[in-house]
């Protein structure tokens, strides 16, 4: 294959994962899940607890300033990455509770009767929060189609996008499919009919570009640990206007203004839904997880990841019994790739390639509906790339498959 965008040799030379104790058996084809955490992120979130540990918002003392200042510091930082204002960002635990925050916040302002519009391969994160909301409220779900190539369906979704719809909730890119959903395209639709738009961006922040803007989407979620952070850090933006007038899900200490014994007031937006202690030295390790891909640059991230992906489909391609699941072609798909091989259970092949040191995902990946409704009962096995893959490790994940192949002798 053609040299790659980015040197992984060297990127590894910034996680510790791939210290001597792991070189040469380490092939980590499961960043969709979780990714791995390069050193700044780990020194970023030691230098908080080693050095200026205390709370935000409250202490009157410098451990306290200093640990506000850093922890809103990232705000700005997020901000400018997805191209937000400053005060539209939220810090929260991930994409899912992004994501329950919004749908919490439409509860009481949807009627029986309203229709929330998703895609057929959104995760359980942005399903099952809506599928809540439609229970109490009697709204009705609805489901953009895919083509056969594993493509959105776009006439199908002017078809479904109507006076009815009052929310549009997409993800932008497939955690099954790798596909990359036309979210603006579908915004533009959703919001001809006044509706609002959220964008579910967890596979995609870090891969591909991601601009709220170009979206015009009303709210975006991602997480940090998918991004390179730490876990349990993840961001709901919200255009202001959104955020002023919705209710948060969370009630406590820092998200008040005024308290009495009956009653209590918001604080402004977004601390409104920061309520409690937030995760600190998580925020502030997001924090040096944006600096650091902002180095690498998103667009050579991107480029290094397609080429990969061109690799993956044609070596897999190339092995007898298995079928890629998603689009097989490298435009408008990221480096998630769904596979199956026939007569073996997803389960049994990570195993084996467990044993190789290959990590890959076997199951439903949390999107039980579409697998299903694709046939796959089984789930799928799943490779998803970032910036420490290289080609080798597509090449050890072919040899491991052919390796299982032969166990089974398929
Ligand atoms: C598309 C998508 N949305 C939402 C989520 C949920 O993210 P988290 O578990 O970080 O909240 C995931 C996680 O895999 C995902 O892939």
């Amino acid at each position: 294959m053609s040299k790659l965008s980015l040197t992984t040799a060297k990127i590894h030379q910034d996680f510790p994962m791939y210290s001597s104790e792991h070189r040469g058996h380490f092939v980590y084809l499961d960043s969709a899940s979780s990714s791995q955490t390069p050193r700044p992120v780990l020194d970023a979130v030691n230098a908080y607890y080693e050095t200026y540990r205390a709370n935000v918002h409250r202490g009157m003392y410098q451990a306290s300033e200093t640990a506000t200042k850093e922890y809103e510091a990232v705000r700005r930082m997020v901000a400018d990455f997805i191209f937000a204002k400053e005060d539209e960002i939220i810090f929260t635990r991930g994409t899912t509770e992004s994501l329950n925050i919004v749908a919490n916040g439409f509860v009481e302002r949807l009627e029986a009767g309203d229709e929330i519009v998703l895609t057929v391969m959104e995760h359980h994160a942005n399903l099952v929060p809506w599928q809540q909301v439609a229970k109490k409220t009697g709204c009705i779900l609805r489901f953009i189609p895919l083509r056969t190539d594993y493509t959105i369906d776009i006439d199908a979704a002017r078809r479904l996008i109507g006076p009815k719809t009052k929310i549009l909730a997409v993800t932008l890119a497939s955690n099954v499919l790798g596909t990359i959903v036309p979210a603006a395209e579908l915004a533009k639709l959703a919001h001809a009919h006044s509706a609002v738009v959220v964008v579910d961006a967890a596979q995609a922040i870090g891969h591909i570009p991601v601009d709220v803007r170009k979206l015009d989407c009303d709210f975006l979620a991602f997480s940090g640990h998918k991004m390179y952070g730490p876990t349990g850090t993840g961001v709901l933006y919200g255009k202001k206007s959104m955020l002023q007038t919705l209710d948060p899900l969370l009630f406590g200490g820092d998200m008040i203004r005024e308290v009495s014994f009956e009653n209590a007031t918001w604080n402004d937006v977004p601390w409104k839904f920061e309520a409690g202690t937030p995760n600190i030295g998580g925020v502030i390790g997001l924090g040096a997880a944006v600096r650091y891909v902002q180095k690498i640059g998103v667009q050579g991230i991107a480029a290094h990841e397609a080429q990969l992906t061109a690799y993956a489909l044609q070596k897999l391609t190339e092995i007898p019994s298995v079928t890629i699941i998603g689009p097989n072609v490298t435009k408008e798909r990221i480096g998630v790739v769904s596979f199956d091989v026939a007569g073996m259970h997803p389960h049994d092949l990570a195993t084996i390639l467990d044993a190789d040191g290959v990590c890959v995902r076997g199951g439903h990946h949390c999107a039980m509906p579409l697998l299903r409704s694709l046939g796959h009962m089984n789930g799928t096995t799943r490779l998803s790339l970032s910036i420490i893959n290289d080609e080798k490790d597509i090449e050890a994940l072919a040899a491991g498959i052919l390796k299982a192949k032969k166990i089974f002798r398929i």
